[in-house]
């Protein structure tokens, strides 16, 4: 079984691409109690901020844990130390990570000045290859190799194990989501997307934040009317067509 976590449905895209390659059943982790998480073969998730997702990291926390797993982490350029703090939450856990891939997928991360989304050019150049690497992933998964093959970037340890914890504390959550009320149109996306359903429309049709995001930004990039800002930073910035 293959579980995935995805925001703006790179993860789930991979997932399920992977899914098709190695004639798996493909699952949200959203909908998989934690009992059943003993059954996972390969989870795909994106890299936050050169870490695991908060949410995913809660989940696997309670989850019980499969003796071995290989891991697969979507990113828009690297990974950090995310593959080091899987492995040691794994085997702290008395399980195994045995294979870790990244993959480059389209940027999702924007709330910052200096991020924003890939141009269509870059977006193309990734999913072709992301293709090809996909088929070299899916062949070592099927062998179940041992590898670590992972892009960690420049100064991993310090994006990590020091800007990391700070984007933690300052960034995280949806404290800073504002939405133009006099553009949104009411159609509801922003909330059907939410994968841990953190956004509630009210009467008047308008999001509300319930206050566990897990900080995918899919609500900022699906709004039709880029009438949701993520910060003060985002209201010339890019979004990213959902796959
Ligand atoms: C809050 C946040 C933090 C991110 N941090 C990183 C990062 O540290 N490194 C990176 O390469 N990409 C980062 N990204 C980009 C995503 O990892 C990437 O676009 C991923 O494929 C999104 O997957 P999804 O569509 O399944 O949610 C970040 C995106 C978000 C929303
Ligand atoms: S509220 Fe928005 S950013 Fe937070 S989890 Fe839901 S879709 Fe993702
Ligand atoms: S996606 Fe945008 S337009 Fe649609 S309800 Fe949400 S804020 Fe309004």
């Amino acid at each position: 079984m293959i579980a995935f976590f995805s925001g703006t449905g790179n993860s789930k895209w991979v997932a399920q691409k992977l899914g098709v390659l190695l004639e798996q059943e493909v699952v949200n982790i959203t909908s998989v109690a934690s009992d059943d998480f003993i059954k996972v073969k390969i989870l795909v998730i994106p890299v936050y901020a050169w870490g695991v997702p908060r949410w995913v990291k809660q989940y696997l926390i309670t989850a019980e844990l499969p003796q071995k797993i290989d891991i697969v982490l979507t990113c828009g350029d690297d990974i950090g130390m995310t593959d080091v703090e899987l492995r040691n939450f794994f085997s702290k856990r008395n399980s195994r990570m045995n294979s870790c891939h990244s993959l480059q997928m389209p940027n999702t991360y924007v709330a910052l000045p200096g991020f924003d989304t890939d141009s269509q050019d870059v977006v193309s150049k990734k999913m072709e290859n992301a293709h090809i690497r996909l088929q070299v992933i899916a062949e070592r998964l099927k062998d179940s190799k041992e590898v670590i093959d992972v892009v960690r970037g420049g100064f991993p340890r310090i994006k990590s194990y020091i800007l990391r914890p700070l984007f933690n504390h300052c960034l995280t959550g949806d404290k800073r989501f504002k939405v133009d009320t006099k553009a949104c149109i009411h159609c509801n996306r922003c909330a059907d997307i939410c994968p841990v359903q953190n956004v509630r429309m009210t009467d008047e049709g308008i999001p509300k934040w319930l206050h566990h995001c897990a900080d995918c930004s899919a609500c900022y990039h699906v709004c039709p009317k880029h009438a949701i800002q993520h910060s003060s930073f985002t209201k010339n910035k890019g979004q990213k067509k959902l796959i």
